[in-house]
Order: C-alpha cells, then sequence, then structure tokens
C-alpha cells in the first residue's frame, strides 16, 4: 500500500478507537516508522512502503489503538526542544515540567558560583537534568533515581546529548548517598499524584506508565518532598536554590512546610495553563 492509503486507513481506525488527533497521530507513527520528518509523509503520498514497513506501522496503530503512549510506541519524546529515549517504565518527561528548567536556568545566569553542581532527585529519563545542563554549560550535574530502569534510559539521554562528562547517575534513596554542601541547586519532579487522582487520569497514564514514579499515599502525600527537603538542608551550600515540580493541589501545602523543613520565603511559578506548578525556595 502506499503512504495515502495507509494514513486514511489509520486515521480511520484511530477514529473509531476514540482518538482526538486521529489524522496527527497516524502522521506521526508512520513518520517514524519510516525515519521520516512528518511533513514527508504528507508530502509523499504516492510512497509505496515496503511490506516489513506496512507489518510494522499497522502493529504500532494497533498499541496506539490500546491507548499506549505515542512515545513508549516510537521510543522518543521530546522535551525542552531535546530528543529523549523513553521507554516502558520511566515516565514520559512532560511540558509543565520546562516550567521548572526555565526557573533553573533565569536563576543559574544571575549566580556566580564556582564549578556549580545541580542535582536531580528522580531523575527519571534524565530530561530535567539534560536540559539544564544543555543551557547551562558551567554546571555539573549529578541525577539519582532509585529505579535501575531509570537509569538505564538516562545514561542513554546522557550518551546522546554528550553529558557523559558533565551528569553523574547514582541509584539511591532521594538524596541520601549525597555528602553535605556539595551542591548549588536541587531540582526534582518527584510523585505528587493523589490515589484518588489517579482513576481519573487519561488510559494512556493509569495503564502504561510506572505508578510508582507519580503515585504518592493520601497519609503523607509530601513525604517525598519533605525526604528531599530535608536531605537538600545537607547537601546545599549557603543560598543554594530548591525547585520543586508540583500539583496546584499539594502547592499551598508545600508552601507552608518548606519553611519548616530550612527553605526560607518559597516562591510560586506557574505553568502554561496558569496553574500552581513549581514552587521555590532558598536555604536560610
Ligand atoms: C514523576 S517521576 C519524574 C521523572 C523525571 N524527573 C521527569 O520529570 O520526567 C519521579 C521519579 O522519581 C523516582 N523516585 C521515586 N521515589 C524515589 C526515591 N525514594 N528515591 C529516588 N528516586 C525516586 C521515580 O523512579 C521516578 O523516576
Amino acid at each position: 500500500m502506499v503512504v495515502g492509503e495507509l494514513l486514511a486507513q489509520a486515521q480511520a481506525w484511530l477514529r473509531a478507537a476514540g482518538i482526538d488527533e486521529a489524522r496527527r497521530e497516524a502522521e506521526i507513527l508512520l513518520a517514524a516508522c519510516l525515519g521520516w520528518e512528518r511533513s514527508r509523509v504528507t508530502a509523499y503520498p504516492e510512497h509505496v512502503l515496503t511490506e516489513r514497513q506496512q507489518r510494522c506501522f499497522e502493529c504500532w496503530v494497533r498499541r496506539r489503538i490500546r491507548r499506549e503512549p505515542i512515545p513508549y510506541i516510537t521510543r522518543r519524546a521530546w522535551f525542552y526542544g531535546l530528543e529523549l529515549a523513553v521507554g516502558r517504565g520511566v515516565l514520559i518527561p512532560r511540558p509543565e515540567t520546562e516550567v521548572l528548567v526555565e526557573l533553573f536556568l533565569e536563576w543559574a545566569a544571575t549566580q556566580k558560583f564556582d564549578a556549580p553542581i545541580l542535582i536531580d532527585a528522580g531523575v527519571g529519563s534524565g530530561a530535567i537534568a539534560i536540559a539544564c545542563l544543555q543551557h547551562a554549560p558551567l554546571w555539573s550535574g549529578v541525577g539519582v533515581d532509585r529505579s535501575g530502569r531509570a537509569l538505564q534510559i538516562a545514561r542513554i539521554n546522557r550518551r546522546r546529548w554528550g553529558l557523559e562528562a558533565r551528569l553523574f547517575l547514582i541509584r539511591g534513596e532521594w538524596l541520601s548517598a549525597l555528602r553535605p554542601r556539595v551542591a548549588h541547586a536541587v531540582v526534582s519532579n518527584p510523585p505528587y499524584v493523589l490515589p484518588d487522582e489517579w482513576d481519573t487520569l487519561p488510559p494512556e497514564v493509569a495503564r502504561y506508565e510506572p505508578k510508582l514514579a507519580l503515585v504518592v499515599s493520601s497519609e503523607d502525600p509530601l513525604r517525598p518532598y519533605r525526604h528531599i527537603a530535608l536531605g537538600a538542608r545537607q547537601v546545599l551550600t549557603p543560598s543554594g536554590m530548591l525547585a520543586f515540580e508540583t500539583s496546584p493541589r499539594l502547592a499551598p501545602l508545600l508552601a507552608e512546610q518548606l519553611p519548616r523543613w530550612g527553605f526560607k520565603n518559597p516562591q510560586v511559578r506557574r505553568d502554561y495553563s496558569n496553574r500552581e506548578r513549581v514552587l521555590y525556595a532558598y536555604l536560610e
């Protein structure tokens, strides 16, 4: 079959499965399958696929019909303009997390540290640390995660972006393995979805993304934040910054607790949908 026919067929299947942007998604899947830019699949509707390419595309469309997220199917995601490898078992980086990167970069540009170090607690695919280091060339970083699978993917991304010498990846529980006073900034997007929110999430998230990377307990939802903040109090140098991604629901609770954990004057940054998304504060 040719590109145009396959796209029309996939669009119909995806639409019947309730996928809103069926045409766009069909184009993305076909382009990734062929290793092309998306614009090329619309420009060459008469291009004939090999049998193997056609089988790959149909398999990917079937996976998408079962609501598997596109980045898990194509094994790549975009974050802060960077293409990253992703895969099952690691969180797909989200656009709202870019707010945390922007905040770090704005602040880092005003600092005059000698050989500054950034820690990304819960590094996942490496998205935050890699985006920060790409745009702050004087900084080095340490990414910590307890998931071996996440670190495997983070290593692939570190190599892809040539950061082997500047980003160290370690397996551990938040900041417990780090020495005191080594870092100038700690950033983190820890789990913050409450159990009652889990069932309201789209099937793409609830069926496929790692629950342990997302969900906190309803009894103690700030637990990851508390562990990281108390660890950050030890590892940060004076006037170091701590910045968290959070949800609008947890943001006020977190703002209230940060001073009790040793961080003064917490401030909020909103995401592109005007929701309270990032909280940051400085070591007292
Ligand atoms: C919400 S994901 C964020 C991943 C990535 N930073 C991003 O923004 O795409 C949270 C990450 O924290 C890690 N994590 C959860 N509990 C942890 C713990 N106790 N110690 C270290 N990492 C942990 C998970 O494995 C997951 O990769």
